[in-house]
């Protein structure tokens, strides 16, 4: 066929859906057959590439007349369009020209070129879901502000849809999304996009980045390691992109003789402490590790913030992480953010946060020895009408967020810490605390000996009936108080 047959649209994007759209009605309307169509993405191809090709004037496409088209038909285009396969725009058009001219139907999903599609868009699907779980962001110190930054090599042009999902996922910080195929910019308040991106512009490993290696060599469990199916879930072409893979070869080297050491000692599983009861003389005994510089902190909460390990990760706003300063004397833990935390990003700004916040103030407890964080990082609800309605975390979905806090407790290096309510306390010491029965009482951690103060949560007491509030609030500010003892002179 001579190229003199041949009509091209230009398109100006690689996703251009507005633009696709448009020439397929355009086409259609000139009767153009979808072997005879060509696509070129401007700037993408070389215009000389169809020099002899008719080019579809612009008002053609602004003019064409709409197709009725079945609105699945739209959805399977807007996924197929950032695949890969530079024949994604012909493709599309052989069906659309098939559907149109009633040779196929939508029910029809047997259809070889529905086929072919159907399975393009599986493979963007699938690597929307990887980008979202395999994208690391490491902070960069910029003249004003941290900026988490982070490298990425997608097999599909998948920058700009998957762009929304962080920008939920992380909204009270600043990032940038680095690919070849495109950069993404979040400035806090407005997501931009920007040209391709070399690996070179993108940070290295920092000292932060070493504390989440030896954190993740930490938590790996050697007797759950089942390489074939990491492998199918975490492709090898992701590896290089993951600090934590360098990791995985040696890791798995030692994993068999591991295991056998661990059920030789019978410590398999046993990942959770056992408190003892204290008899009130607290010793605030310090974590025996090394202290860690503060970017760690921040290091290993930009690592909780892409943490998938609860359901409820995908539903909430953002990740909550804890707030004060490293070395704060005292770490107060809550349960679980709430619907203001959640849109907020921040610990206890709601109501219940708001009653912590005065009984603080009132105590004359300076913020600056004070580090307030939850048991449970991301906010789970219900939606109750329009209402998302908090529902408490179960035992499994604290117990896949007690890593984060114990990273905390291993980061803040507080004297003491205050359990407030009933998933803090067993967050915190292992085992389920009644608090009724243990309110006002300090348990020792056994592990590391940190002394907890058991206490009721802040909104149980907004929850109690009004009669009863003043004399429980009265109980609840002196049992709190118990906990100054910790704090330094200043
Ligand atoms: N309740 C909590 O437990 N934590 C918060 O951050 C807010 C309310």
């Amino acid at each position: 066929m001579s190229a003199a047959q041949i009509t091209a649209v230009e398109l100006d994007g690689p996703t251009d859906l507005a633009g696709f759209r448009a020439a397929v009605r355009a086409l259609a309307a000139a009767g153009i057959e979808p072997h005879a169509a060509r696509f070129v993405v401007s700037k993408c191809e070389p215009a000389t590439l169809f020099d002899d090709a008719a080019t579809l004037p612009r008002e053609a496409l602004a003019s064409a007349p709409p197709l009725a088209l079945p609105a699945g038909f739209a959805v399977l285009c807007e996924t197929v369009l950032m695949h890969d396969d530079a024949l994604r725009f012909s493709r599309l058009y052989e069906l659309a020209h098939a559907l149109n001219k009633r040779r196929t139907s939508w029910g029809d999903t047997l259809a070889p070129q529905r086929i072919v599609l159907e399975h393009m868009a599986q493979a963007v699907r699938r690597e929307l879901h990887k980008t979202k779980a395999f994208v690391r962001f490491r902070p960069v110190q910029g003249d004003q502000a941290v900026t988490h930054v982070a490298w990425f090599e997608p097999s599909h042009h998948i920058v700009r849809a998957v762009a929304p999902f962080f920008v939920r996922r992380f909204a009270g910080m600043r990032w940038a999304l680095l690919t070849p195929r495109g950069s993404a910019h979040w400035s806090g308040t407005t997501l931009t996009f920007g040209p391709p991106a070399e690996r070179a512009d993108a940070p290295t490993a920092d000292a932060g980045e070493a504390l989440w290696l030896a954190y993740y060599r930490s938590i790996f469990n050697p007797a759950r390691l089942k390489l074939a199916m990491m492998k199918r879930e975490m492709p090898v072409r992701f590896w290089s992109n993951l600090p934590e893979a360098s990791s995985i070869g040696h890791l798995a080297a030692a994993a068999g003789e591991r295991t056998d050491r661990m059920v030789r000692d019978g410590a398999a599983l046993r990942l959770r402490r056992r408190s003892v009861a204290c008899d009130g003389q607290a010793r605030g005994a310090a974590p025996a590790s090394e202290p860690a510089n503060v970017d760690s902190l921040h290091a290993v909460a930009a690592q909780a913030r892409q943490c998938e390990r609860c359901e409820f990760a995908a539903h909430a706003t953002q990740m909550v992480w804890g707030e004060g300063p490293r070395g704060a004397a005292l770490m107060l833990v809550g349960e679980q953010p709430g619907d203001r935390e959640d849109l907020e990003g921040r610990p206890f700004v709601g109501s219940a946060g708001a009653l912590l916040r005065e009984s603080i103030a009132a105590l004359g407890w300076p913020q600056t020895q004070l580090y307030l964080t939850n048991a449970v990082k991301h906010f789970k609800f219900e939606w109750r009408g329009k209402r998302r309605m908090h529902k408490t975390a179960a035992q499994r979905e604290a117990l896949a967020c007690a890593d984060w806090l114990e990273a905390e407790i291993a980061q803040v290096r507080p004297r003491a810490i205050v359990a407030l309510g009933a998933t803090a306390a067993r967050s915190l010491l292992g085992r389920s605390v009644p608090i009724n029965e243990h309110a006002g009482q300090w348990l020792l951690r056994s592990d590391d000996g940190l002394p907890v103060l058991i206490v009721h949560h802040p909104a149980a007491l907004l929850r109690a009936p009004p009669a009863t509030q003043a004399a429980l609030r009265a109980t609840w500010a002196q049992q709190l108080a118990g906990a100054g003892r910790f704090l330094r002179s200043e």
